[in-house]
């Protein structure tokens, strides 16, 4: 017996016409995987690069160098702006929301220094401006801050953010390559900036972290905000001694809820044991670990760098576009969010090629420490506020990695004070 039921419908989707900016590692993948997904129905109508005569894999009509051409076309109703150049970006962007064009970004560096201003724009010309790539790439980590832990009360978010930085240490540590062979490689394999100093240096790690601040918690900072650092002082020592320990070091960004209204964030290296989910990361894949009240953990891990791990996130922001989609940043919206601090006691391992690089004094408590010609380090307890006011931890010959948990409870801490510093006779 047959019956005839209507199939629902799917609503009419809106026709996406894309003005694109740039066509390099991300660009073209987008361009790539536009052609492989005929039924989105969007269609790039022009693209804005900067050098006009270089060699490109498609004819020479398809591109333009004034950027003004996409802004004043009508047509296109959504601007992607995949370019390597943070400044220029955030004029693209600006002049687009100001146009009411949708726009779609994987700049975290642009992102990252015009958080407040880009929110702004957003509610004055009530547009989209969608950037699902920005942030470790192909994991859908940005919706899913946004929609699904809404109600859940999330407690931290923590992980390998940054590709290229894994991708080296990954090299340094099983195919025992120098750091300058790992980086190049990434850098051949598209996986690092063009300018790399953002990877290494941690720039990178610190933007992305800005953004899962703000959709995670509703907290707008800025890396100054909270620490930061990269992995070019990492030594051989170093991952000599990890290995013996069984560990891995990664380069690890964390926003963690310390107490009922406030915040922790910083970028680090930190030792990671083996039965850590975030051991298993490697190469430029990237993994991130949430804690929430309710949903207890859940862990994402997916390629944080390429063409087309990329190009899949911007992909999918073009995608909703097609029914409106906007971040709603609900959570920066909402009254009483959490307040970053740096009123906490970190857990670190220093290294350094003479001992008296290491400042001593700024620690509450050494638990352990070596002295020998080139290769001293110390264990110990440090507030975060010193860390963040001195610079003597990143010196040349210093390196600072953190301890497997590497939040120590404050008042545990603050009782303790300085007295064991000097029972074991170090100041
Ligand atoms: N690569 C990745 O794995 C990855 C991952 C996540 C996010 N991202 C982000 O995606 C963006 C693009 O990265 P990419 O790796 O694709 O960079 P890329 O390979 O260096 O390509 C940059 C493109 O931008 C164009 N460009 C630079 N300045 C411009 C301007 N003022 N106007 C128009 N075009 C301009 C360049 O033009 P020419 O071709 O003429 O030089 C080039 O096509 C960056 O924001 C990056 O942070 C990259």
């Amino acid at each position: 017996m047959s019956t005839n039921i209507n199939k629902p419908s799917l609503p009419v989707s809106k026709p996406l016409t894309l003005g694109l900016f740039g066509f390099g590692v991300v660009g073209k993948g987008l361009y790539d995987v536009l052609q492989s997904t005929p039924a989105l129905q969007a269609s790039i109508k022009k693209i804005c690069i900067k050098t006009p005569d270089k060699k490109r894999a498609i004819s020479q009509n398809h591109f333009t160098t004034s950027s003004e051409e996409l802004l004043n076309d009508d047509s296109i109703n959504v601007i992607v702006e995949l370019i390597d150049d943070a400044d220029a970006a955030y004029e693209i962007v600006k002049a687009a929301l100001k146009k009411g064009k949708a726009v779609v970004s994987a700049n975290k560096k642009m992102i990252a220094a015009h958080f407040e201003e880009l929110l702004q724009l957003q509610h004055e010309y009530k547009t989209a401006f969608l950037y699902e790539g920005s942030c470790c790439a192909s994991i859908p980590i940005i919706r899913n801050l946004e929609e699904y832990y809404d109600n859940d009360l999330l407690t931290s978010v923590k992980g390998i953010v940054n590709g290229s930085t894994n991708y080296i240490l990954t090299k340094i540590f099983e195919n025992d390559l120098s750091f300058k062979d790992a980086l190049l490689q990434a850098q051949q394999l598209g996986f690092a900036e063009s300018d790399p100093s953002l990877d290494i240096e941690g720039h990178d790690a610190a933007n992305k972290l800005t953004i899962l601040l703000a959709h995670a918690f509703g907290n707008i900072a800025t890396p100054n905000d909270f620490i930061y650092n990269g992995i070019t002082s990492i030594k051989k020592t170093d991952t000599i001694l990890a290995h013996e320990k069984h560990l891995k070091i990664k380069l690890v960004a964390t926003a963690q809820k310390i107490n009922n209204n406030q915040l922790a964030a910083f970028v680090l290296p930190q030792f990671v044991e083996a039965n850590d989910e975030l051991s298993n990361v490697s190469n430029e894949f990237n993994g991130l670990i949430t804690e929430s009240s309710f949903a207890d953990k859940h862990f994402f891990k997916g390629k944080g760098a390429g063409a087309y791990p990329t190009a899949a996130a911007v992909l999918s922001d073009i995608s909703a576009l097609r029914y409106d989609y906007k971040y709603e940043y609900k959570k920066y919206l909402q009254p009483n969010k959490l307040t970053l601090t740096n009123d906490y006691f970190l857990k670190i391992f220093v290294s350094a090629d003479d001992l008296e690089k290491i400042n001593k004094d700024d620690f509450e408590w050494i638990e352990e420490w070596h002295n020998e010609a080139s290769n001293n380090w110390v264990i110990g307890i440090i507030h975060a506020t010193k860390l963040q006011e001195n610079d003597w931890w990143k010196q040349t010959g210093v390196s600072l990695i953190l301890h497997q948990n590497p939040i120590v409870n404050n008042v545990e801490y603050k009782k303790i004070g300085k007295r064991s510093l000097q029972l074991a006779g170090v100041i």
